[in-house]
Parts: C-alpha cells; sequence; structure tokens
C-alpha cells in the first residue's frame, strides 16, 4: 500500500505540472495568435494594444479602447459580424461574420488579456439542454416575464425589433444563437443597455433565452397576426376595423329609418 502511495504520488507529481504548464503555453499561444490577428485587422481602429483609437480632430473614437470589455464583448461582436468594421457609421450592422470561431476564440483570449471583463459564456448558462419539459416550461415562464419588463419597449412584445430615436434600430431576436442573446445582455451593443448579472441573474437570463427560442417554435395561434405589432397596435385594429363596422352599419340603419319616416311625414303633408 506504501508503495501505490508512493507511486501515485510521484506519478501525480510528475505529470500534474506538466499539464499546467501545458495549459499556460497553450494559453499563451493563443493570446500571441490573437494579437496577430488584432495586429492585421483591429489596431487600425483599435490601436496596437487595444487601447483606442482617436481620429485626427481628436473627439471622435476611431474605435474605443478594449482593455476590460472582455472575451465575452469580441465573442459577441465578431461572432454576430459586427466587426471587424468596415465603415464608421451610425451603427454596426450584423453581417456574415469575418473570421473562424477559433480565430474568434484566439482574438477574445488576446482581448481578454488586456484587462479583466465578462468571460465567454458556458453552453450551460444559456441552454436548457436536459431540463425536464416541466422545468424548460417554467423556465419559459418566468423567463417570458422578464422578458416582458426589461426588453419589449425596444425589441417589442415578440421580439421583432423596433425602431431606436435617431434613425437606429433594436434588432429581431429572431433566429439570435443563444450564446449571442446572452452575450448581448452582459455586453450593452450600440444603444441597448448592459444587464449585468447583478441586475439579471445568469438563470434569468437563460430564462428570457428559453422564452425568445420558444416564441421562434410556436405557431400563431391567433390567426392572422397583424405582424405581433403589440397590444396597442392589435386593440386599435379591432377598434377601427370592429367597432368601426359597428358604427357604420347603425349610422346606415339610421340613415334608411330617417328617410323613410320623412317620406311618410311628406305623403301626409
Ligand atoms: C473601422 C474601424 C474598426 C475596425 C477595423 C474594428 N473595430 Fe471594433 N469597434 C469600432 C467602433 C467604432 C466600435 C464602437 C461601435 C459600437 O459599439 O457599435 C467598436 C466596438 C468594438 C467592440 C465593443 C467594445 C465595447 O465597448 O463593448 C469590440 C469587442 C470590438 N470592437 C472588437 C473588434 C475586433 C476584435 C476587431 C478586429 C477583428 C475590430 N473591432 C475591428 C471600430 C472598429
Ligand atoms: C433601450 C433599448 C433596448 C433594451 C431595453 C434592450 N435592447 Fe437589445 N438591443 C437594442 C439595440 C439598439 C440593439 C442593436 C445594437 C447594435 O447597434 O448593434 C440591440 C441588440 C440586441 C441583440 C443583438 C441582436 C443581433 O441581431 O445580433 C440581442 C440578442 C438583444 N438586443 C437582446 C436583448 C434582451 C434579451 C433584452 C432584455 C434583457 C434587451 N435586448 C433589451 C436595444 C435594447
Amino acid at each position: 500500500m506504501v508503495l501505490g502511495l508512493l507511486l501515485t504520488g510521484t506519478l501525480y507529481a510528475a505529470l500534474s505540472p506538466a499539464q499546467a504548464e501545458l495549459r499556460t503555453q497553450t494559453d499563451t499561444e493563443l493570446i500571441k495568435d490573437g494579437r496577430e490577428l488584432f495586429l492585421l485587422g483591429c489596431s487600425f481602429c483599435h490601436g496596437q494594444n487595444g487601447e483606442g483609437v482617436l481620429t485626427a480632430s481628436g473627439e471622435q473614437q476611431l474605435g474605443p479602447s478594449l482593455v476590460g470589455v472582455g472575451a465575452a464583448a469580441v465573442d459577441f461582436y465578431v461572432g454576430t459580424g459586427r466587426m471587424p468594421l468596415q465603415q464608421p457609421g451610425q451603427q454596426s450592422p450584423r453581417k456574415a461574420e469575418a473570421y473562424t470561431q477559433d480565430e474568434i476564440d484566439a482574438l477574445a483570449a488576446y482581448v481578454a488579456s488586456l484587462g479583466p471583463g465578462p468571460a465567454v459564456p458556458n453552453s450551460s448558462d444559456y441552454s436548457t439542454e436536459g431540463m425536464s419539459e416541466e422545468d424548460k416550461q417554467l423556465a419559459q415562464l418566468r423567463g417570458g416575464q422578464f422578458f416582458l419588463t426589461n426588453c419589449t419597449a425596444c425589441h417589442n412584445f415578440d421580439g421583432s425589433g423596433g425602431a431606436m430615436p435617431w434613425g437606429k434600430k433594436a434588432y429581431t431576436l429572431k433566429g439570435v444563437d443563444e450564446r449571442h442573446i446572452y452575450q448581448a445582455m452582459l455586453v450593452g451593443p450600440g444603444e441597448m443597455p448592459v444587464f449585468s448579472n447583478d441586475v439579471i441573474t445568469p438563470e434569468d437570463k437563460r430564462d428570457i433565452i428559453a422564452y425568445l427560442k420558444s416564441l421562434e417554435e410556436s405557431p400563431n395561434y391567433g390567426g392572422f397576426s397583424l405582424g405581433g405589432l403589440g397590444p396597442v397596435s392589435e386593440g386599435m385594429f379591432a377598434w377601427i376595423v370592429g367597432i368601426g363596422a359597428c358604427v357604420g352599419f347603425a349610422v346606415w340603419i339610421a340613415a334608411h329609418t330617417t328617410r323613410s319616416s320623412k317620406s311618410k311625414g311628406q305623403v301626409e303633408a
């Protein structure tokens, strides 16, 4: 037994530091690769060391500092094709991503090395995979409540998106990756506020995502969807078309009865 203990002890001592070394080795390598990609594709706007670049006039930022934005911001911005920005404009739009996931991981590792920031979430953070059917439904219900209070003001009650002041847009949330929804809340792109884990806990974030995904799956039970414009406009539709028809009919009846009584009067006179 002593021999066995000794053996495992020595083996452990011999192997585990080597493993740790291997980890840091690959980490530094990933960061190095990321830095190379960064210098090529991003440093023009974000600076040689991610410190940000001012335009010649010194007022506007060509690209903001990336110190402390974290791996999650890179995974989101590059993963949704927002970065690299081709043309500084009003809003950085979604487009086809320019980098592979491996390259994005390297870029994210490099930016994360500049300063502490939110990490890329694990799939267990945003997925309801493996939950029982009841738990999933509960998560969707809870998520719906959180979505209604926090997100509908800009993204519409069914997540179909909406207009923002100054010609900007809050995009539709249909078809957005679970991971990117989670990260959008962590990062707060553009005009969207940051929903840190203190404001909306990771569990609540997961529930919001479950709700949004359930919207994508559920068919439209109400028949004609009116574009999912929301209770106010759908209510308006009922008022104008429904009650409008009733009022029109009433007017029609009234017009006919008055005319007949008038003509009766004329005959008597
Ligand atoms: C043409 C200039 C330009 C290039 C090139 C560019 N960026 Fe950006 N980047 C910007 C601007 C401007 C913003 C701020 C716009 C916004 O928030 O929508 C920004 C924002 C970001 C953010 C979000 C920062 C935050 O505060 O959350 C990240 C992360 C980012 N860029 C990463 C990158 C990476 C990685 C690359 C290279 C693959 C890159 N950018 C290339 C101009 C650029
Ligand atoms: C104040 C308005 C506002 C609120 C509130 C808001 N968002 Fe946003 N959201 C935006 C805007 C604007 C954008 C587009 C950002 C950009 O310029 O890239 C956006 C983008 C997103 C995206 C990225 C979509 C894409 O196509 O890549 C996701 C996901 C998202 N929001 C989810 C949420 C969730 C979930 C909530 C609630 C917890 C929320 N938002 C609350 C305004 C808002």
